[in-house]
């Protein structure tokens, strides 16, 4: 893992502070607070008639409130409209945008945020005619995730899914991108790639800057990515499995990760609260050793730049032993959520992996038996609460037979000269018979599929 970064990405946060108190509002001087004012919001979400969703427009909209305070800003209010069919030019409908429009100015909105990704057209449509910041969803989650990023790895992922968002949206009003980003898409090398070429007008120039800032950033990433593939090859060497912790965000994750390996990862109330991978040892109850990875959490229209940007972390799940979905099952929309989850790993192509779901926070249960019900209507699930460590020690042993079930059959004879293969043999597999002989010993049982490849040799 790198160092961590003083600055996530090169952009400007899309959610900040208030500059100045609201106009026309005066405060008392005993009252007047040093705290910035956060930013205001007011949301904006639509369906079209007979439109099939995954999720209820009024949950998606609960979830975008939230989206919108965890990236720091007020939620002032919200409007949702059924619509015959969606705006190609301003998304919602023109009486609509009139209306928000005086609602904005009534209320002292800083922003309209969508609840869907809008295009590029709509937006610079609507930000024209409501004359404030229009932003959507992805824009949200985006500026989210550059908060949160902690690592160059993670930084790089966030600020190139940023350019790839913004591109496609460059207008005159972003001019001059090259001291806007704080000449980071000149810094990004070839001498000169900052300044206005011949005949070029200004929007040329930014997009050719921002076309040079991908290519740098994607040159970076792949550089990062082989470092981490080193890593991975060498953990895959050591033969020891792989579990994969995956979940919608806020499932609690990171709480579980710390719960069973006191691995101290930020575990807060914030929507991707963590987005690096972190990877922990843990020792299940028979004492064989697993590696537990955390990594970042999904939500539904997970905005596509992200998921591209986020190949190498998403690829730690495709690459685990077992996939260990942890829910929120006293979310609301904790079905919702699981499905959003196991469409997201079926587009990662990790949909066929052995997963072992853990139904979390089931301390905020007070009946027992909807517990067991909910264990019922989820086969093959454990109830656990990884906040009060309840449940823990069942899950463990589901762990370990569901890594046991993946177990294959061996029988190598292992010479002496090679006694970390021997030994790996033990820790990780099982040992049915042990005989010593004059070449070495013959080991007959079974191994995790991770170790077959160092056994390969000496297979009998
Ligand atoms: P992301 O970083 O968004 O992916 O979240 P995460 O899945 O890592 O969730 P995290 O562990 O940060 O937990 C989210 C919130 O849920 C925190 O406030 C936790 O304290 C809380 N939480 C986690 N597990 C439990 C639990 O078993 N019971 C209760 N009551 N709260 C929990």
């Amino acid at each position: 893992m790198n160092g961590c970064v003083r600055q996530a990405t090169e952009f400007a946060p899309l959610v900040a502070p208030r500059k100045a108190p609201q106009e026309g509002r005066t405060i008392p001087k005993n009252l007047q607070s040093t705290a910035p004012e956060p930013e205001r919001f007011y949301l904006v979400g639509a369906e079209a008639k007979g439109e099939r969703r995954a999720w209820d427009l009024e949950d998606s909209m609960a979830e975008l409130a939230q989206l919108a305070e965890t990236a720091g800003a007020a939620v002032i209010g919200q409007t949702r409209q059924r619509m015959d069919g969606i705006n190609p030019a301003t998304y919602i409908g023109k009486g609509k945008v009139e209306e928000l429009k005086l609602l904005g100015v009534e209320l002292g909105a800083d922003a309209f945020v969508f609840d869907d990704e809008l295009s590029p057209a709509q937006q610079r449509n609507l930000e024209r005619a409501l004359e404030v910041k229009v932003l959507d969803r992805t824009a949200l989650i985006l500026d989210i995730f550059a908060k949160h990023a902690q690592t160059r790895e993670g930084a790089l992922q966030v600020e190139l899914a940023q350019y790839e968002y913004r591109l496609p949206r460059l207008t005159k009003a972003w001019t001059n991108l090259a001291q806007q980003t704080g000449g980071g898409a000149a810094r990004g090398g070839a001498a000169g790639v900052g300044l206005r070429g011949p005949g070029e007008t200004q929007l040329e120039t930014d997009r050719r800057l921002v076309r040079h800032r991908i290519t740098m950033l994607k040159k970076d990433l792949e550089q990062v990515r082989s470092q981490r593939e080193q890593y991975r090859s060498h953990r895959r060497q050591q033969g020891v499995p792989v579990v994969s912790l995956v979940g919608y965000t806020n499932a609690g994750k990171s709480t579980l990760l710390n719960a069973l390996t006191g691995a101290g990862v930020l575990a807060t109330d914030r929507l991707f609260a963590t987005l690096d991978p972190v990877t922990r040892r843990l020792s299940l109850p028979g004492g064989k050793e697993v590696l537990l990875t955390d990594t970042v959490g999904f939500i539904q229209k997970l905005p596509t730049q992200l998921v591209a940007a986020f190949r190498a972390t998403l690829e730690e799940i495709t690459q685990a032993d077992l996939i260990l979905h942890v829910v929120d099952i006293t979310h609301p929309n904790s079905e919702q959520q699981i499905q959003t989850v196991e469409r997201v790993l079926a587009e990662i192509g990790a949909g066929g992996k052995p997963m072992l779901v853990a139904l979390n926070k089931v301390d905020l249960i007070k009946d027992p038996l909807q517990t067991q019900r909910l264990v019922a209507d989820h086969a093959g699930a454990v109830a656990i609460s990884a906040l009060r460590s309840r449940g823990t020690e069942q899950l463990l042993f589901r762990i370990e037979s569901a890594l046991a079930e993946q177990m294959v059959p061996v029988r190598a004879r292992i010479p002496y000269a090679a006694n970390e293969l021997i030994a790996a043999f033990h820790r990780l597999g099982v040992v049915i018979t042990d005989r010593a002989g004059a070449k070495g010993v013959l080991l007959d049982g079974k191994v995790p599929p991770g170790l077959l490849s160092r056994l390969e040799p000496y297979l009998e």
